[in-house]
């Protein structure tokens, strides 16, 4: 099965939506294999970030991640990678339609509250950034043939 890496951003924490995002993963049937509150330094931001390096939004963006905590997830499921993208929505909220997270709570493109893994590749290199593999826990959810035929 699959998994990917979710993290509830500094603004989504601080405005307390840290429960209710990860119920909407939960309710969907994906389950949590993983799941801490993290103070992010500087070089995890950079490396989490790598691809934008040269983007103008870089310095701010590395500032915003690393200045408040940060609820950082795995999840596992069927297409869980690609489903949780279209969850969150697109990454500037205005366009994002209502019904996805980053719709139905942010406005700025800057403060768009979760970050979601974009490919079963980045979910790999995401997951091993900001997991050791203890902390990764193979578990059994008993309600899974209610979710899965
Ligand atoms: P993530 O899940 O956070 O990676 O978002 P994304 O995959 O939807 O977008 P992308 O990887 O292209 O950009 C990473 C993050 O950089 C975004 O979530 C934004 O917070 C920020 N970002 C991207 N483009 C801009 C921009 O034009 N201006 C600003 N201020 N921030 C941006
Ligand atoms: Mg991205």
């Amino acid at each position: 099965v699959e998994r990917t890496f979710i993290a509830i951003k500094p603004d989504g924490v601080q405005r307390g939506l840290s429960g209710e995002i990860l119920q909407r993963f939960e309710r969907r049937g994906f389950k949590l294999v993983g799941l801490k509150l993290i103070k992010v330094s500087e070089e995890l931001a950079e490396k989490h970030y790598a691809e934008h390096r040269e983007r103008p939004f870089f310095k701010g963006l590395v500032e915003f991640i690393t200045s408040s905590p940060v609820v950082a997830a795995v999840i596992e499921g069927k297409g869980v990678v690609a489903t949780a993208r279209a969850m969150i929505g697109p990454t500037n909220p205005l366009n994002a339609p209502l019904g996805t997270i980053r719709g139905d709570y942010g406005i700025d493109i800057g403060r768009n509250i979760i970050h979601g893994s974009d490919s079963p590749e980045s979910a790999e290199r995401e997951i091993a950034l900001w997991f050791t593999p203890e902390e990764l826990l193979d578990w059994q959810a008993t309600i899974a043939g209610w979710i899965y035929e």
